[in-house]
């Protein structure tokens, strides 16, 4: 089964209409037996996860405990999401400067694991993508930086890079390869398949739309 995450990032859309689009998903889901999967804001957790699969779309590396405004697997566990984005390009997992920090990464997947929650982990290119690798998360999404939110996919502008991702990512049995960026018709998500991906990633295809449900489908019909 092929995934469609939609991301709502900080989107005024994702808020306002949120449970709508996350209604949509879960009709899309059932008429199209792909993995619709909605990242919304945190505050909508709670009511989205009663209507589709939900993730966040970030946590801290840190469990329950005196950590004020983190967020912990535990908190989005007793929320009913069933995973988390971690390491978006808009809010990478880094300690300091650019570069990630594989280790406090790797804590946050390995306590998602011990406690069922599975981990879409982004990353701007395909060297990021092996060291990712090593750590095993559920998926890895590749999402270069300077696609994300335009009108030109990943799937057209890099589909030689696509290709390589997607190889070097089903080469580890039990990683999925996602990709994202730029993808706004059922042409980027056809030819997103016929490079290898397992599924896609997309927010301003959906949140921008105006007639999201219409568009969350035409998205899916690709991945059946
Ligand atoms: O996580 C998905 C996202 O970064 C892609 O954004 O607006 O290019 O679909 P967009």
């Amino acid at each position: 089964m092929k995934s469609f995450i939609i991301n709502y990032k900080a989107y005024k859309e994702g808020v306002d209409l949120g449970l709508d689009i996350a209604k949509a998903a879960a009709e899309v889901s059932e008429k199209t037996g792909v993995d619709v999967i909605v990242a919304p804001p945190f505050t909508l957790l709670r009511e989205s996860s009663k209507m589709v699969k939900t993730i966040a779309q970030s946590i801290d590396d840190k469990g329950p405990g005196a950590f004020t405004a983190h967020v912990s697997w535990y908190e989005i566990k007793k929320s009913g999401s069933t995973g988390t984005l971690l390491n978006h390009s808009e809010y990478r997992y880094v300690s300091e400067g650019e570069n990630i920090d594989y280790a406090r990464l790797g804590k946050a997947i390995d306590a998602c694991k011990q406690n069922g929650l599975f981990t879409y982990v982004c990353v701007q290119n395909v060297s990021e993508a092996g060291e990712v690798l090593k750590l095993r998360p559920t998926a890895i999404a590749y999402e270069p930086p300077e696609l994300i939110g335009g009108d030109i996919s990943v799937s057209t502008a890099k589909p030689e890079m696509v290709k390589e991702f997607c190889d070097i990512v089903k080469n580890v049995s039990g990683v999925l390869p996602l990709i994202g960026a730029g993808i706004k018709t059922a042409n980027d998500v056809k030819t997103s398949v016929e490079l290898g991906s397992e599924g896609i990633l997309v927010a301003s295809g959906v949140m921008e739309a105006t007639d999201f449900k219409n568009v969350i489908l035409e998205l899916a019909e690709p991945l059946r």
